[in-house]
């Protein structure tokens, strides 16, 4: 399974880049909001520290718009992946892209059928959003379960990228339906390391370690 960083913040992509944590990167126009910084030069910061796939949101809403924004995001990295929204227009542009072998993510997707139209199309990767579904009441790892199993019958190339992950329970409960790829804010990132009991342990085996330490 492989983890990427939901994030545009260079620190946190940093560190847990070093703690061998980072497959790859997504952003999204709110998190380069957050970030405080200038689109492209955070992008090819990103992509500097990560080789692996870095996902770029297109903010046009027509097909050629789209395209126009994908031709530039190219040239911000080697490694960068298309991200593009679950619409009529989207899907055309992800249809275009992967025809020229070009990387593609499906975001803003909620429902099995959309990421069923999004490996139609050819996408790399399609994003459904589990913490936004849950947020409204849905259950939004029923969603991955029956888009592994959809991809599964028909053999789709198209990676499920669990999407809007707000805890270790939706990164552990991911991996157990198969999802591909999950992308982690830094915060979910931190709490993975964290268990009561491995706090304990490590402080008392500290506290055993001073009987034998030499001054
Ligand atoms: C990543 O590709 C998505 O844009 C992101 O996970 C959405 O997360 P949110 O629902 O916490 O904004």
């Amino acid at each position: 399974m492989k983890f990427f960083i939901d994030t545009a913040d260079i620190d946190a992509i940093k560190q847990a880049y070093e703690m061998g944590l980072v497959d790859g990167v997504t952003t999204n126009p709110s998190l380069i909001k957050q970030s405080g910084r200038d689109h492209e030069e955070t992008i090819r910061e990103i992509s500097s520290i990560v080789p692996g796939p870095i996902s770029v949101e297109t903010i046009s809403t027509t097909t050629q718009g789209m395209l126009d924004e994908a031709e530039i995001y190219q040239t911000w990295g080697n490694n960068i992946v298309i991200k593009i929204v679950m619409s009529p227009e989207g899907m055309q542009t992800v249809k275009f892209l992967s025809a020229k072998g070009i990387k593609t993510n499906v975001t803003v997707t909620f429902t099995a059928a959309q990421a069923l139209i999004a490996a139609k199309a050819g996408a790399t990767y399609v994003s459904p959003f589990v913490g936004r579904l849950d947020d409204i009441g849905h259950h939004g790892m029923d969603v991955i379960e029956q888009i592994r199993t959809i991809y599964d019958h028909y053999a789709f190339q198209t990676k499920i990228l669990v999407a809007s992950v707000r805890s270790p329970i939706h990164l552990l409960d991911a991996a157990m339906v198969g999802a591909d790829v999950a992308t982690i804010p830094p915060k979910t990132l931190q709490q993975l390391f964290k268990h009561p009991l491995t706090d304990k342990g490590i402080e008392q085996f500290l506290a055993d370690a001073k009987a034998f330490q030499k001054a």
